[in-house]
């Protein structure tokens, strides 16, 4: 079964008020691109005026706390980004998993708060450089996967996103192959989870995806889609990942 893809951006701790002006043409790809969904996830400062004036664009946020309120100085909660116009939100990505020492528990508590908050969650798993050397990749990511899914999880509530923390900001990427064999896997796992459910879950690849790899990799089966960085922040950049994703859903 082929889902329909999605290509979001993920800005990282990128972005001012004036970068907002890449929305437009962004949108205006978007818009022309009817076979695909498009997703910019912003700094938080600029997700409610994103949200406000993005037209074909859905608008996410890049973490959310596991609470809806509370003594949590900093944390932004997921209703807080409803509230602001988000309809999405990343949930352990590799940087926070890293730098702020989420644990899949961690995660699979902010996947169910966004959830629950009517929020997409755009749940992140990869595996290190170390573990693939090792032969224990798909090892590694069935076991972040099998940690971090909410079992509530469905083809409308939840996305993941499969990033070799490798391949993220390194320009170096697996080859389609690898994505594949992994993405297959991915497939597997939340069908055993999930049961049919799981077959409507949309699987995004993300790490070093630029307009030259796109076309190639978002044509790998259960490939439904890419999460971008770095080549998100500008629409010269992201709009050509757009128009390959849609011409690869024909
Ligand atoms: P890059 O596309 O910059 O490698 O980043 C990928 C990523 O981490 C998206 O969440």
């Amino acid at each position: 079964m082929s889902l329909r893809k999605l290509v979001a951006g993920n800005w990282k701790m990128n972005g001012l008020r004036i970068s907002l002006g890449e929305l437009a043409p962004i949108g205006r790809a978007a818009t022309a691109a009817k076979r695909i969904d498009v997703a910019i996830c912003p700094p938080f400062t600029l997700v409610a005026q994103a949200a406000a004036n993005a037209d074909g664009i859905a608008i996410g946020g890049q973490d959310c706390h596991f609470a809806t309120t509370g003594a949590y100085t900093g944390y932004i909660s997921a209703d807080m980004l409803t509230d602001a116009g988000a309809s999405h939100v990343i949930v352990g990505h590799s940087e926070r998993r890293s730098a702020n020492h989420e644990t899949d528990a961690d995660v699979r508590a902010k996947a169910e708060a966004a959830m629950e908050a009517g929020l997409v969650a755009i749940l992140c798993i990869g595996e290190t450089d170390k573990q693939r050397d090792a032969g224990r990749a798909g090892l590694a990511v069935a076991s972040q996967l099998d940690g971090s899914l909410p079992r509530t999880a469905t083809g409308d509530t939840l996305i993941i996103a499969y990033e070799p923390r490798w391949a993220i900001g390194t320009g170096r990427t697996p080859s389609s192959g690898e994505i594949g064999e992994m993405h297959k896997l991915i497939r597997a796992k939340l069908i055993d989870i999930l049961g049919t459910e799981g077959v409507r879950v949309r699987i995004l690849y993300g790490g070093s995806v630029t307009s030259h790899n796109a076309a190639e990799f978002l044509s790998v089966p259960d490939v439904d889609g890419a999460l971008v960085g770095g080549a998100s922040l500008t629409a010269a950049q992201f709009v050509p990942i757009i128009e390959a994703a849609e011409n690869v859903s024909q």
